[in-house]
């Protein structure tokens, strides 16, 4: 195998330099635990970004994968794929929205939803385009969910954007009653704004949305490509709130590691789309809808959601003590497994190295906020593990 040194030379001489990398290569890893290259074991609390939600080398997971060697890979959409069927069957019956479109990733799951919900809105014959979308959101960077995204700093040097996105402030009703007009079709929210920060949306701010929606004609789409399937402590991020959005879209954690996206939605809404609407080559592939029906299954049959919640109530506790008893910590936000620390006297891309160093890997956003987001089968031993590794590394970084 190629030491670390090897693999940063290749890829900065030939792979594109998009991502800022940590200076690790991760070759192995089972259950919340990942090793490099050097052999050095790490508890994961980043997770492939909210990916790995059943965590590495999952039994499940592994054995759809062996199993589905047994059947033909990939066919394309020109013909029925069972394993699809029956992905679709179980997410529907799961999420009460009637119809699947799947893709691949997250932000083609957005963009399928974007072009649904304007199909939608010109089917009476109005002229119904536009997409409220909140600042600080994410969906995805392809050009329609990139547009999508409330973060100009994203756009930069990607203009013209496709049109038809205004931006409000999250959790601010009024903002957003007084940005509807007639050519309005939808409301696009995350549930929990998970990539630039952890911003949880109100309880009563999205049982408004959903009612200012129903009270205009709109479609409220509900992306939980990040919150959905447990991370949060309820299979859908949704029922926290006790509303169903129209469309809905899913990702990463859908196959716990094989790239799978779906966007869902209300029959009358999914109607819309007709033969040759939209379609990708490898959306619906035999092999990753067999491996994400082990995974759904996994969720739902072991009650990971559940898991997830007495979970992250322990990691919230444990934060929140940290910071009375030795400061740094300055709030702890999030929902079950999705988990936000504002931190005070350290940065957190200090924090986050000090922690790498001593076998903790978490993620850093912007200079004062750390992201975690660990599988949603992590015991309590290993939460306090990391929170007594997150100390130690808050005082070392308080100390630079
Ligand atoms: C809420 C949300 N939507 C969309 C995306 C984009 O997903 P992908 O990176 O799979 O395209 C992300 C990725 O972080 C996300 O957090």
């Amino acid at each position: 195998m190629r030491d670390l040194a090897e693999i940063q030379a290749l890829t900065a001489q030939h792979v594109m330099n998009t991502y800022n990398r940590l200076p690790i290569a991760l070759v192995r890893g089972e259950g919340v635990r990942v090793w490099d290259t050097e052999g050095r074991p790490y508890l994961d609390f980043i997770g492939g970004i909210g990916v790995n939600s059943l965590g590495h080398g999952h039994p499940a997971v592994l054995a759809a994968i062996r199993d589905a060697l047994g059947y033909v890979l990939h066919t394309s959409n020109q013909f029925y794929i069972e394993p699809q069927a029956r992905l679709a069957e179980r997410l529907t019956g799961l999420s009460g929205l009637g119809k699947v479109f799947f893709c691949n990733s997250g932000t083609e799951a957005n963009e399928a939803a974007i072009k649904l919900v304007r199909r939608w809105g010109r089917q009476d014959g109005r002229n119904r385009y536009k997409i409220i979308a909140a600042q600080k959101s994410f969906h995805g960077r392809t050009l329609g969910s990139l547009a999508a995204t409330g973060q100009p700093k994203y756009h930069e040097g990607f203009e013209p954007l496709p049109g038809g996105f205004v931006y409000v402030p999250f959790n601010d009703l009024d903002a957003l009653k007084a940005a509807i007009d007639e050519e309005t079709v939808a409301v696009m929210l995350e549930p929990v704004q998970g990539e630039s920060g952890v911003y949880p949306a109100d309880l009563g701010y999205l049982r408004a949305v959903r009612e200012l929606c129903d009270a205009h004609g709109l479609l409220l789409i509900l992306d939980e490509v990040q919150a959905g399937l447990g991370r949060t402590g309820r299979l859908f991020a949704f029922e926290h709130y006790g509303i169903r959005p129209d469309v809905l879209t899913l990702a990463k954690a859908l196959g716990s590691g094989i790239p799978i996206g779906a966007m869902l939605a209300r029959d009358e809404v999914a109607q819309a789309f007709a033969p040759g609407a939209h379609g990708t080559t490898f959306g619906g592939n035999p092999f990753a809808c067999r491996v994400a029906l082990a995974v759904l299954d996994t969720i739902v049959g072991q009650d990971l959601p559940k898991a997830a919640a007495g979970a992250g109530e322990h990691l919230r506790w444990a934060l929140e003590d940290l910071g009375r008893r030795r400061g740094w910590v300055r709030e702890v936000r999030g929902l079950g497994l999705m988990v936000g620390v504002e931190l005070e006297g350290v940065t957190a891309p200090r924090v986050q190295a000090e922690a790498q160093a001593r076998g903790l890997l978490v993620n850093a956003i912007g200079s004062s906020i750390l992201r975690l987001l660990p599988p949603l089968i992590v015991s309590r031993e290993e939460l306090d593990e990391a929170v007594g590794i997150l100390e130690a590394a808050m005082e070392a970084a308080s100390a630079v």
